[in-house]
């Protein structure tokens, strides 16, 4: 079989597991080259990886330009998204995988997603943690059928909007079956992280109502149900794993409920557990399990490019429309009234733009956590 030569640029936390994602499937990828602007950030991805100097370069465009390859997958903050969804698209490349969120505005979103569609580059948003086993326990309660049929969906996570809130968007569409969303209502309130590399409000909520007339219920920031002990305030630093891993995606059937947490833990309730509840926790995302999903992921896209496979759950029409709900969330808000989708573009104002004017700071305050 030809492999897919792929290169990945930035060799932050994160273009390092993307890196390893892609090693870890080498029947189907060949590692042609990586990037990133900061020479000693290359240097050592390179000595910790094993690879040559020689696949090593600084600049994108020259590595595309020489290389020429199948497949890129970049991981840069949020603010580099479309020149480098650009470059890709100018130098032929056919498989494309970049990080959540995709992208700071509507419009730079549609952007993307219409140049990769134009130029037929299969296209994938890294909201992996359907691949968690803690989600795939999730997934297989659903599929079964064990807690009947779903009515209700919620989601929260600690870390604001556009840390981990797209990544939960696309989880309430996913366990609601790869539905749209056709309503949205939306309040949000704080501006710390507004001026954040990751810009949103402080804390977001909003009700969803989906073409197949499932709920859902969004909470991201620090308003939203705490699980485990973290006191990060606005400045989260070093040493705050549990606060990274504080969210949770709750499903209500008709005969019970199950939920699943990036943290690695799942529970069950349902007429096979009732009276009790079926609890698993695989733990340990950062040193394990974060690692494994992104190699399922990654086999997932390489199936998909290599005609194995149909399509992949993190498709960018799938991720577009995730972002298209966040803004007209933000829109709701600003608007104070309920937003029906798909939204038109071009929208009438940047909704970041006219948060950042509106919004007062907040002070944070921690509730004692719920336990369960
Ligand atoms: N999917 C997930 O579970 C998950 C988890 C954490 C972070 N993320 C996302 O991953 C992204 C990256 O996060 P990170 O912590 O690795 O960031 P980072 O800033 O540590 O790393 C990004 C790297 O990209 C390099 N870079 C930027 N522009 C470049 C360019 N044009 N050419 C070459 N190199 C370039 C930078 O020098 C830097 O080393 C963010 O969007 C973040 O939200 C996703």
């Amino acid at each position: 079989m030809q492999k897919l030569r792929t290169v990945v640029v930035g060799m932050g936390a994160r273009g390092k597991i993307h890196l390893h994602g892609i090693l870890q499937n080498s029947e189907m990828f060949e590692v042609v080259g990586i990037c990133d602007q900061k020479k000693e950030r290359l240097e050592l991805a390179a000595v910790q990886f094993g690879l040559s100097d020689e696949i090593c370069w600084e600049d994108a465009e020259e590595m595309l330009r020489c290389l020429r390859p199948d497949v890129m997958a970049f991981a840069t903050m949020p603010n580099v998204r479309l020149s480098l969804a650009e470059l890709a698209a100018k130098y032929g490349v056919k498989g494309l995988m970049f990080e959540k969120p995709m992208a700071t505005s509507l419009t730079e979103a549609a952007k993307i997603k219409n140049l990769c569609q134009t130029n037929g580059i299969k296209t994938v948003v890294c909201q992996q943690h359907k691949y968690l086993r803690s989600f795939q326990q999730l997934k297989e309660v659903l599929d079964t059928g064990e807690i009947g049929e779903v009515y209700r969906i919620e989601a929260s996570c600690q870390p604001q909007a556009s840390q981990l809130g797209t990544h939960y968007i696309d989880y309430i569409l996913w366990a609601a079956g790869g539905v749209r969303a056709v309503s949205v209502t939306g309040h949000v309130h704080g501006s710390f992280y507004l001026e954040d590399g990751h810009p949103s409000p402080d804390y977001v909520s909003s009700g969803l109502i989906l073409e197949n007339g499932i709920r859902a219920v969004l909470e991201c920031g620090y308003f939203a149900e705490q699980h485990a002990d973290h006191n990060v305030g606005f400045t989260h630093g070093p040493g705050t794993a549990s606060y990274w891993t504080d969210d949770r995606l709750t499903v209500y059937g008709t005969k019970g409920y199950a939920w699943a947490s990036c943290s690695g833990a799942y529970a069950v309730f349902s007429p096979q557990t009732s009276p009790e509840i079926r609890m698993g926790d695989y733990g340990d995302f950062f040193e394990r399990e974060q690692y494994e999903a992104q190699m399922r992921y990654t086999k997932d896209f390489g199936r998909w490019m290599l005609g194995q496979a149909e399509g992949h759950p993190c498709n960018i029409a799938q991720a577009y429309h995730g972002y298209e709900i966040l803004e007209a969330i933000y829109i709701s808000a600003i608007e104070r009234t309920r937003v029906d989708l798909p939204l038109e573009l071009p929208l009438e104002y940047e909704p970041l733009d006219v948060l950042k004017k509106e919004l007062k700071p907040v002070e944070y305050r921690k509730w004692k956590r719920m336990e369960g």
